[in-house]
């Protein structure tokens, strides 16, 4: 259960569940303060009123002379700018004169059942609108007609606080947003460290954990996407703080676009932390009414370390974020053709890769790129999205017979975003490339991007995919985007609002991916950005699943997986076995290993399975069925990371299902040693009395597991080596 108390008196709102509390109050001149966040309480009665003293060359109010109540020093819930407080602001509005001061001040309260929804923008939802309930505060700049709703949604059963702000111009006057966060938080001064996930293509989501400094600390993606650079999370800990103990407070945004998270510690030590739009070329243009809805954060806290906040987030993405007919449907194992082909195919050998397939088992066939226009290479057609049928004679209706014929479902590649030069959309259409007139059309990958902003390139988009989805029977979707945006910029804007291009870009993706995911039910569709360069909470409202990383190799793997699994689920992550040597890092790993790491996600093959040993084909065989056995426990049991890859050569970790009847151990050995250490695993989370049989072999309690574990024996030989460790719950009169 949540509550949401408002204490007139002293005029405190206290929102919480049996986890954690978070108050705010107003305080003096209408000033909307915060107060504290954490573990819940039991009562506020005012511990964290910010005392009254004077700082040295501290601001004060135009309204009152004394010396000792500053904007400068106070913990704010939504700071502006240009009156007193000079840490960075939350928002910043232009005025039609250039000022950006902007006054906030409390001015009203209301509290809703359940959440709203956020216009058009993804947001987390509920089943039942006793699962949350929401506080949103209005605050006012009197002299301007600014109003600003911060809304505040407290979620029954987790500690979850989803935060998301509206900005609306009751003025005469044109106003620029150029700052917009979705959440930001005031912590007194505390020894934090901040966890943030950075990388690269192929490195994607790779923990960094560093010290708060005095400054400001700034994460972003300003690449038109939420980019394989920089995850759209940001985590602050106690220095103690390790995966199974301490507090952290975490916050990940709803959003696919430039984002911006930071941390800044001020003169006495105090933090303030925020994320939302980037305000890298943002600038929205207001007009007389209108309004701006920023994007949803999401707040976690854990008093119970990194796992605590995952297991948060995971149970939250599973529920409130995942939707549709695969929220918690298992999804097929499937095969994609893309490293066994590239653009290299014919109907035969994609029959010949489907036939070799369903020996094995896998229930979803899925063509990648190269099936479309003059799709040869990757320097053309893209934009094209019609059938090939020179090179696929049979059609892709002929493919997906063929596949359902052997059992099998089917699924294909698109990339609707982009644009080859060479492609009959380009020379029909030039002026639907994003681009700056004047300026060459930057390349990447050989391709531009379709300025998704434009209404008629949606319809375009919307109208030649329904073709190829209306006519063939499809099952699964990939949604590829493979580069990032430049020269962003839309003739169909003025000057002052060409700050506008990034967020109409996300918010036309949106609305593509809310046509299809709606029209198309029936369809899993899976996203992806190069691997995983789009991998957040706003493309997970709409697609159970994501392409975790084009780096299959299970090595690189580890720390991939790991890093990813600090926010989303298994559920989200897609992970399949490819051949060796890997083609990214030319890596040799054996089979075993291989399907250990992939079976950890949303499992697949990516090789070509024609080329298979009998033995390599038994052993498939068999990863499919353990995987099948195990499936739901991956999807939706509790995930317990227990050796980061990041710290040695050994990597844990651990699915128990939710009635914690059985488990799943990853334990995985990088390179071997000569006189390798006899080491432990314990296994957490199990039922202390109940008693578990260990890979069919030795019997213990769950007390036993937790505390005294035991020895990984014999060793595992040779490099990259996998063991899996299966634990059933048994009648305790076995023991
Ligand atoms: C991206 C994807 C790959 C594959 C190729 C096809 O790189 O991440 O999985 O689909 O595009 O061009």
């Amino acid at each position: 259960m949540s509550e949401i108390i408002y204490d007139e008196d002293k005029q405190v709102f206290h929102l919480r569940n049996q986890y954690i509390s978070y108050v705010l109050c107003v305080e003096e001149l209408a000033i909307l303060a915060h107060a504290y966040f954490g573990e819940r309480i039991s009562n506020y009665s005012g511990g964290r009123k910010y005392p009254r003293f004077e700082r040295s060359f501290s601001t004060n109010f135009a309204e009152i002379t004394h010396r000792n109540y500053s904007r400068d020093t106070l913990l704010h819930e939504y700071p502006t700018i240009g009156n007193g407080d000079f840490r960075t602001p939350a928002i910043e509005v232009e005025h039609e004169n250039g000022a950006t001061v902007l006054d906030l001040r409390y001015d009203s309260y209301e509290i809703l059942a359940g959440k709203p929804a956020l216009g058009s923008l993804p947001s987390a939802y509920l089943t039942n609108e006793k699962q949350a309930q929401t506080l949103v505060i209005y605050l006012q700049d009197q002299f301007a007609q600014v109003q600003v709703a911060l809304y505040y949604t407290i979620f029954s059963e987790l500690p979850v606080i989803c935060r998301s702000v509206k900005i609306t111009n009751n003025s005469n006057q044109v106003l620029h947003l150029n700052r917009a966060m979705s959440a930001c938080l005031d912590l007194p001064y505390q020894d934090f460290e901040i966890i943030d996930l950075n990388g690269s293509w192929g490195a994607e989501r790779q923990i960094s954990r560093q010290a708060i400094s005095p400054g400001i600390k700034t994460f972003s993606s300003t690449r038109g996407t939420s980019s394989h650079q920089q995850n759209p999370f940001v985590a602050l800990v106690e220095k103690s703080t390790t995966e199974n103990q301490g507090q952290v407070y975490a916050m990940a945004l709803i959003y696919s676009g430039n984002h911006e998270e930071f941390v800044e510690q001020d003169q006495y030590g105090q933090i303030r932390v925020a994320c939302g739009i980037a305000s890298y070329g943002f600038s929205w243009s207001l007009a007389p009414k209108a309004c701006f809805q920023t994007p949803e954060a999401v707040m976690v806290y854990s008093k119970n370390g990194l796992n605590g906040m995952s297991q948060t987030f995971h149970r939250f993405i599973n529920q409130h974020i995942v939707r549709g007919n695969y929220q918690m449907k298992s999804r097929p194992v499937l095969i994609n053709n893309w490293e066994a082909t590239y653009f290299d195919f014919d109907d035969e050998k994609i029959k010949q890769i489907i036939d070799s397939a369903a020996d094995l088992g896998v229930e979803l066939f899925v063509l990648d790129d190269g099936w479309f226009g003059q799709r040869e290479n990757d320097r053309q057609a893209l934009g094209d999205w019609f059938e090939n049928k020179e090179k696929l004679k049979i059609g892709l209706s002929g493919i997906s017979d063929y596949a359902k014929s052997k059992n099998m479902q089917f699924g294909l590649w698109f990339e609707p975003e982009m644009i080859s030069e060479n492609s009959e959309l380009y020379r029909t259409h030039p002026e639907w490339v994003m681009a700056t007139p004047g300026y060459g059309k930057t390349f990447s990958r050989n391709q531009w991007v379709l300025n998704l902003s434009r209404k008629d390139v949606r319809e375009y988009l919307k109208h030649s995919l329904d073709q190829i989805l209306e006519n063939v029977a499809i099952d699964y979707v990939k949604w590829d985007m493979n580069r990032y945006l430049t020269e962003v910029f839309s003739i169909e804007l003025s000057a002052n609002r060409q700050g506008e291009v990034y967020h109409r870009y996300v918010l036309g993706l949106y609305e593509l991916m809310a046509y299809f995911t709606n029209k198309y039910p029936q369809i899993l569709f899976e996203g992806c950005s190069g691997g995983g360069g789009r991998f957040d909470l706003g493309i997970l409202c709409y697609m159970p699943q994501i392409w975790t990383s084009d780096n299959t190799d299970a090595v690189a793997r580890l720390k991939i997986q790991y890093g990813t699994s600090l926010v989303y689920p298994a559920s989200t992550m897609g992970a399949h076995v490819s051949a060796v040597p890997n083609h990214q890092t030319h890596r040799l790993t054996n089979l075993a290993m291989r399907g250990a790491v992939a079976s950890s996600g949303m499992f697949g093959y990516e090789l070509d399975p024609t080329k298979l040993t009998d033995e390599e084909k038994e052993m498939i065989q068999k990863q499919i069925s353990f995987y099948k056995n195990y499936q739901s426990l991956i999807q939706s049991g509790t995930f317990y990371r227990l050796r980061s890859p990041f710290e040695g050569n050994e990597t844990i970790w651990l699915f128990v299902s939710e009635d914690k009847s059985q488990a799943l151990l990853f334990y995985f050995q990088v390179l071997a040693q000569a006189a390798p250490k006899l080491d432990v695993v314990k296994i957490p989370g199990l039922n202390p009395k109940e008693v578990y049989l260990v890979n069919g072999q030795d019997t213990y309690t769950g007390d036993e597991l937790a505390n005294c574990g035991f020895y990984v024996f014999p060793f595992l030989k040779g490099d990259y080596q996998a063991r899996i460790f299966e634990i059933h719950q048994i009648p305790s009169k076995n023991l």
